[in-house]
């Protein structure tokens, strides 16, 4: 008996997809590599998560570890562990039809700043896009984040905001999103944002971000089954999908 099949009791499916989310081909946000920060502990949760994500379409995750100052010190050797981890596990699995990759989300810290000083090369999916995810405090803007932003792009890469619409510091000012997409920062939305999972102020901010077309990429933000059964079981019947979907993303082109 396969590993997959001791862990589901039965074989992996082939061919079972919905084509909803198919559509965006990559997903690049998400906390899938286990034993790294909040998201999957163990590998028999990232296989089962791995999965899930599959069955939803996806063909490829970008994974995206935190860095974060002291709560999540990971470097790229080891996310780049976790990561052959994985892949090996998922091939002995039988799970197949899904490219895995790895990058992080980086924390808008002292952390970060020392990394940009020092040249340090920054974990980046997209290939030569040399995307850098990055998430700020909810709660308060960081002083320095223009000079931030400006540092990430004069070092030649291109800084991608995790979930803009989840940070209560921008909310009432959408004209500073406006101005930060308009200085070459891209933006990334949840799908869980569309059903108000985080909060009433999130939904509405995702939403206005589609109506305005300022979405470049959006992410699962998979951290748990809990958030892959809300993407199954809610996401894929809000209004806004379709319109989310009908967005020129950048997803397909990672
Ligand atoms: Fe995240």
């Amino acid at each position: 008996m396969s590993f997959f099949q001791k862990l589901f009791g039965r074989a992996a499916p082939d061919n079972e997809l919905p084509a909803t989310l198919a559509v965006l081909g990559a997903d690049m946000h998400s906390h899938l590599l286990p034993g790294l920060d909040d998201g999957a502990e163990t590998l028999e949760q990232s296989l089962v998560l791995l999965q899930q994500l599959r069955d939803l379409g996806y063909r490829k995750l970008v994974m995206t570890p935190h860095i974060m100052g002291d709560f999540y010190r990971n470097t790229p050797a080891g996310i780049q562990g976790a990561l052959d981890a994985l892949r090996a596990a998922a091939a002995q699995a039988g799970i197949s039809g899904v490219e895995l990759a790895c990058a992080a989300e980086y924390y808008m810290d002292e952390g970060l700043a020392r990394k940009l000083e020092e040249n340090e090369e920054l974990l980046t999916f997209g290939g030569e896009q040399r995307y850098v995810l990055f998430e700020t405090s909810y709660i308060n803007e960081p002083f320095n984040l223009q000079e931030m932003m400006f540092k990430m792009k004069a070092a030649g890469y291109r800084p991608v905001m995790a979930h803009p619409e989840r940070y209560t510091y921008l909310y009432g000012r959408f004209e500073e999103l406006i101005r930060i997409r308009e200085e070459g920062v891209l933006m990334q939305v949840n799908l869980n944002s569309l059903t108000g999972y985080y909060s009433a102020g999130a939904k509405r901010v995702a939403e206005k971000l589609i109506d305005a077309g300022m979405v470049d990429m959006v992410g699962t933000d998979a951290h748990n089954l809990k958030h892959v059964d809300s993407i199954r079981a809610k996401v894929l019947l809000t209004e806004y999908l379709p319109k989310l979907l009908a967005l020129p993303l950048l997803n397909s082109t990672l």
